[in-house]
């Protein structure tokens, strides 16, 4: 293909959930300044204003070409919607390429899609395993690997997954990790003092997030969780801006019924990274958290039998905890002077954007 065929064929960009926009912002960005027609694809599995729209503001993120709209349900309810919907896009734009990011369900529909229309699909986070397929996310990230013809790799040990599970290495690239790159262009609007005032936060606070369905599916499983977050916030006020998902449950569970817990809405990602930024320490079951918290250099404890991110425990502040070692930990990590990581992840600098343009650039011109 040559270079005005690329243009008339569209990179095509698939964005369903909030971490998706973080990781794409710097690609999107970096194939703009390469030149690239892109088209970008929001499923709408992420719908409200503050799980999505707010992303788009604040990361500079194109207004979407279209909004499919698919919103939640099940796994085969909405996953169904997106394979449906886009089909019809992936039919009628004709994609040169179709980029996914990470391992939502919109990432494993929008893969399949292509796949089968012969279009080839670049997976950016490829090769991050945790071993656990009771985790949704598992299922979706070994399959969109086996479909993809680029696997754009974070860390190390990702390509070693590749390996074993198949994929010709040949299709893995060690780039680095988008989400950094967003952090670090973003650092000088992390105003922690700022959203102190504005969301009434103490100077010192643990902050949590849940949202895992291992966590908060379950009422019983919700409950516990509470106990051990009540537990946190006895050593020091607990500051959890609350998902949708887990919400209901958690609330039912009395989450607010300690003077020392502050129950927030989901925030935008400046206000968020700037309260994470802020705080003495990170209770989380998220991803994306695990590796913020590893450039800040705050202490995380993450909620989780296992991680898809290890680098973040070897070269970071991440530690894996069950529910009865939370309050302990938490007690422990509160007491440390963690500061920044003295080692940082490899290619966590930046730049993994540009080096994500340059690969399916080179790709595309063959
Ligand atoms: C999804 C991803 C998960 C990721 C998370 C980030 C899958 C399988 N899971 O989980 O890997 O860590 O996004 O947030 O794709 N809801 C709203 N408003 C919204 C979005 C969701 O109210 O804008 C509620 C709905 O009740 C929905 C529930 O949250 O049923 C869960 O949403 P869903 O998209 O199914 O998965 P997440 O839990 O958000």
């Amino acid at each position: 293909m040559n270079r005005r065929e690329i243009v008339l064929a569209p990179i095509v960009h698939v964005l369903g959930a909030r971490p998706n926009f973080v990781k794409a912002a710097p690609v999107i960005d970096a194939l703009r300044a390469a030149g690239a027609e892109q088209v970008v694809i929001h499923t709408g599995q992420h719908y409200d204003e503050r799980m999505s729209e707010i992303f788009f503001t604040e990361l500079g993120l194109p207004e979407p070409d279209v909004n499919l709209g698919v919103g939640s349900g099940s796994h085969a309810a909405q996953t169904a919607s997106l394979l449906v919907g886009l089909e019809e896009e992936f039919t009628s734009r004709s994609p040169a390429l179709v980029i996914v990011y990470g391992d939502v369900n919109s990432t494993i529909a929008a893969a399949l899609v292509a796949a089968k229309l012969h279009i080839p699909v670049a997976h950016v986070e490829a090769g991050l395993r945790s071993f656990d397929n009771t985790m949704p996310e598992e299922i979706n990230r070994r399959l969109v690997d086996q479909l993809s013809d680029l696997a754009f790799v974070t860390s190390p040990e990702g390509v070693g997954h590749l390996a074993n599970e198949g994929v010709d290495v040949d299709k893995a690239h060690l780039v680095g990790n988008p989400m950094i790159d967003t952090l670090l262009a973003n650092l000088d609007k992390f105003d922690t003092d700022r959203v102190r005032a504005e969301n009434g936060l103490p100077d010192r606070y643990v902050l949590a997030t849940m949202h895992r369905p291992a966590n908060v599916d379950s009422p019983e499983t919700a409950a516990a969780l509470v106990g051990h977050l009540h537990g946190v916030a006895d050593l020091a006020p607990l500051v959890i801006p609350v998902h949708p998902r887990g919400r209901a449950n958690l609330m039912a569970a009395g989450l607010d019924d300690h003077e020392g817990v502050h129950v927030l809405e989901p925030l935008g990602y400046i206000d968020f990274i700037a309260a994470v930024r802020g705080a003495a320490a990170v209770v989380t079951d998220s991803g994306g958290l695990q590796e913020e918290t590893t450039i800040l250099g705050v202490p995380c404890l993450t909620v989780r039998p296992n991680t898809e991110r290890p680098i973040t425990i070897t070269h970071g502040t991440n530690r894996l905890v069950t529910f009865e070692e939370l309050v302990p930990a938490a007690r422990k990590a509160l007491e440390s002077q963690v500061g920044e990581s003295a080692r940082k992840p490899p290619l966590w600098d930046g730049q993994a954007g540009p080096r994500i343009a340059e690969v399916i650039m080179e790709f595309l011109v063959d």
